[in-house]
Formats: structure tokens, sequence, C-alpha cells
């Protein structure tokens, strides 16, 4: 006889107190799966992970988000009907092909000059300046110079357009309504750039990224508003993960005064696997939603067809089937798999994998070459939220 199919359980109650990761480990204590408050069904494992990564089984979100928080209209939700990341299909490839090549890692390989130049002009400055909000000073400004300058934004916009970024960012997720006008008031103004941008390279090509990108799309099945919704994609999916990444990183490095002081040493030799381990141990993205194509069964539970699942990035990165020790931050790791799950998998995998993996790299090293002495001025900053990319909080360092 087999046996009978279970029913999945729901989350735990969440005790006060408790940390992300305490209570997501306190869900897969339970099981492997349990059903949230708003009926999505989670799984904790790396292995489930992969398995609803795979678009045989499930597909990407397109406007259901969109829908789910009663938007129906406006900026952002043009931005999503038109991005690669809220497609599937045809759709999605035709979205995501022209661009696969320009994000190549030896194309992105050589912008690594470039980039470690940008984040030593942005540490230099703040050397010996005391107590600093190094979100604000260093974290938040570099990855969104990086990205305007990659689409080829100028130098005197990056102000203004890092501010865009940043506020139309908070219109991805569930959020209160006034936080949703402004974040429509600067993904339009984001939109209009953009276009901006296009504007000037088809009138004056230059051997640059976005004249590379306008020749490939050129009378592909690409409209004008998709064309414009990738651009703002990579400026959009590049900036806040990368920021969290980086001062929860540094945040941690700090924490552990002997493995700051290894990659003192030898930056070189450390600054890769510092970025992995911090990628993995306090991840920037809480989980990835997908919609399921067919009833499946998975560890004696029946998913429905058509139910949202997804998998907590905080369990699946300390799987202690794949990770070793796996509450420990250690840099010296050798288990990390050869793709890092952060990315997610499957035909969304990050795009930006390269690029965030150099920004980052650059980063700790150009710290511990500038301010070696640097260290935190309060807590390591925390990561909150179980869904989409995560809310970072406050890191002040002195430097
Ligand atoms: C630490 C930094 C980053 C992390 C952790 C990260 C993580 C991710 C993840 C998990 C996905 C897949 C989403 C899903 O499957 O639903 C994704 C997609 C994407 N990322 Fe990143 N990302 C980072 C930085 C970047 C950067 C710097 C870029 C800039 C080019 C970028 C561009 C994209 C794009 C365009 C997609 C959509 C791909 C598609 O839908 O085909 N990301 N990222």
């Amino acid at each position: 006889m087999p046996e009978p199919l279970r029913v999945i359980p729901d989350f735990p109650a969440y005790i006060e107190g408790q940390t992300d990761h305490e209570y997501m480990a306190a869900a897969w204590a339970q099981g492997p799966w349990a059903r949230s408050r708003l009926g999505i069904v989670s799984g904790f494992s790396l292995a489930n992970m992969e398995i609803i990564n795979d678009d045989r089984w499930t597909r990407q979100l397109e406007l259901e988000g969109m829908f789910i928080s009663g938007v129906r209209d406006g900026p952002m939700f043009e931005f999503q009907r038109n991005a690669l990341l809220f497609s599937n299909g045809q759709t999605h490839r035709n979205r995501r092909g022209p661009l696969v090549r320009s994000f190549a890692n030896k194309v992105i390989a050589q912008l690594r000059p470039d980039i470690a130049r940008r984040v030593a002009r942005l540490i230099a400055p703040w050397r010996g300046a005391g107590a600093v909000d190094f979100i604000e000073a260093i974290a938040g400004p570099y990855p969104a110079q990086v990205i305007a300058a990659l689409i080829g934004a100028s130098e005197a916009d990056t102000g203004a357009f890092a501010r865009h970024v940043y506020s139309a960012i908070r219109g991805l997720s569930h959020c209160p309504d006034e936080i949703r006008a402004e974040s429509d008031k600067d993904m339009a103004a984001l939109d209009s750039y953009v276009a901006g941008l296009i504007a000037q390279r088809r009138a004056r090509p230059e051997a640059d990224f976005l004249s590379s990108y306008l020749a490939r799309v050129a009378d592909g099945p690409l409209g004008e508003d998709e064309i414009r919704a990738q651009l703002a994609a990579l400026v959009l999916a590049g900036s806040d993960t990368t920021r969290a990444a980086l001062a929860s990183t540094v945040s941690q490095l700090l924490s552990h005064p002997e493995q700051w002081a290894m990659l003192v040493q030898d930056p070189e030799r450390w600054a890769a696997s510092a970025v992995l381990e911090g990628l993995r141990y306090d991840p920037v993205i809480g989980s990835l939603p997908r919609i399921t194509l067919e009833a499946r069964e998975l560890d004696g539970f029946l998913i429905p067809k058509g139910s949202f699942v997804a998998v907590s990035m905080l369990t699946a990165l300390r799987d202690p089937e794949v990770y070793a020790d796996p509450d420990r931050f250690d840099m010296t790791r050798q288990d990390h798999p050869r793709l890092h799950p952060v990315f997610g998998g499957g035909p969304h995998r990050c795009l930006g994998e390269a690029l965030a993996r150099i920004e980052l790299e650059e980063a700790v090293k150009a710290l511990v070459r500038l301010v070696p002495d640097m260290r935190l001025d309060g807590p390591p900053v925390t990561l909150r939220g179980y869904g989409a990319v995560r809310n970072l909080g406050e890191m002040r360092v002195r430097l």
C-alpha cells in the first residue's frame, strides 16, 4: 500500500525576538514544506529550490504580484508588463537573448579595472572621517553608479539617477499607497531618462554597451516599451541587491576580525571567497516565487497545479546536506556549489552575476587596502524579510 499523501502544515507561529534565520529553521524543523498565511507553499532545502526553478514544472509570476497588490496601471505596472524578469517562454527568450552576450563573464571582466577605480574614488574621501553611514556613503551610490556608467549615463547625472532607482525599486513589492505614488513617479523619470539615452545613441552610436544592444534589437521582435524596460530592468535588478550584499558581506567580515585580518594580509587570495560566503550567509533575496504548471508529489505531499510555490534562500543556503557547519560564517569554506544559489536557477538565473561579483570583490579589496582599520560603529547590518529583495537596516562604521 502506498503511503497516503500528507497535508502541508501551516508555518509555525512567530516567536517574538526570533531572527529570520531562527524562524525559518523552526519552520523547516516541522517538515520539508509549509504553507504561509498567503497560501504560498514554501520549501526549505537546496534540492527543492532547484526543483521549483525548473521551468518544466513551474513558471515565473507575470503580473500576479501587481494584481495581488491591487495595481492595474501606472509606470511600475507597465515596467513589469514589459520586463524580462516577469515573463515566460518565447517572450522571455526574446527579451533576454539580446542581453546575454553583453553580460558574459569575459565581457564583464573587461570592466574590472574601471569598477576598481570607481569604488576607490568613492571610498578615498571618507578616510579618517570618523563615523560614517556606510550605506549612504558607499554601498548605495556604488552599484547605481556602475550600472549608470554601463548603460551610458553621464557622470553628472548619476546622483539623480541613483535617487530615482532606489525610490522606484520600492514599488516592485507590495507597498503603501504613498510609496507606490513616489515609486511610480521615479519609475516614470527613469523610463524617460532611458528613452533619452536611447535617442542619443541612435543619433550618434558609440563603441559601448548601449549602442551594441540597440544594434542587436534593431528590427527584432521587441517593441520600444520593451527595449526601454530591459534597460530599466538591468538598473533595478542590479542596484539594491548589490547594495545589500555589500553591506551584509562587509558587516560579517568586520564581525569576524580574524577573517578581516586575513583579507588585509592577502586581498587577492581571499576577496572572491569572502564574497561567496557573504552572499551565502545572509542572502539578500529571501525567496523566489513560482506558479506550478501541474500537480506533483514531493516528499509525500501533493502540491496542486496552479499553486504559488517558493523555497526559502535563508534555509537553502544553510542546507546541512550541502554546507558543513552552515550557521558559521567562514570565508575559507570549500563547499559552495559550482553555481551560487543566491543568483537563482533555470531560465531566469541572474544575468548580472559576473558584474555583481566583480563589484563586490573590488569593493572588499579597496576597503581592506584603503581603510584596513575600518570597524563597525554599532551592530552589524540586518537584512529582514522572507521574500524578494530583503530590507536593509542601518550600518554605521568608523573609517
Ligand atoms: C548580489 C547581487 C545580486 C543578486 C543576489 C541577484 C540575484 C538575482 C536572482 C536570484 C535572480 C533571479 C530571479 C528569479 O528567478 O525570479 C536575478 C535575476 C536578474 N538579475 Fe540579478 N542579482 C544580483 C545583481 C544583479 C546585477 C548587478 C544585475 C545587473 C545587470 C542583475 C540583473 C538581473 C537581471 C536582468 C535579472 C532577470 C533575469 C531574467 O529574468 O532572465 N542582477 N538576480
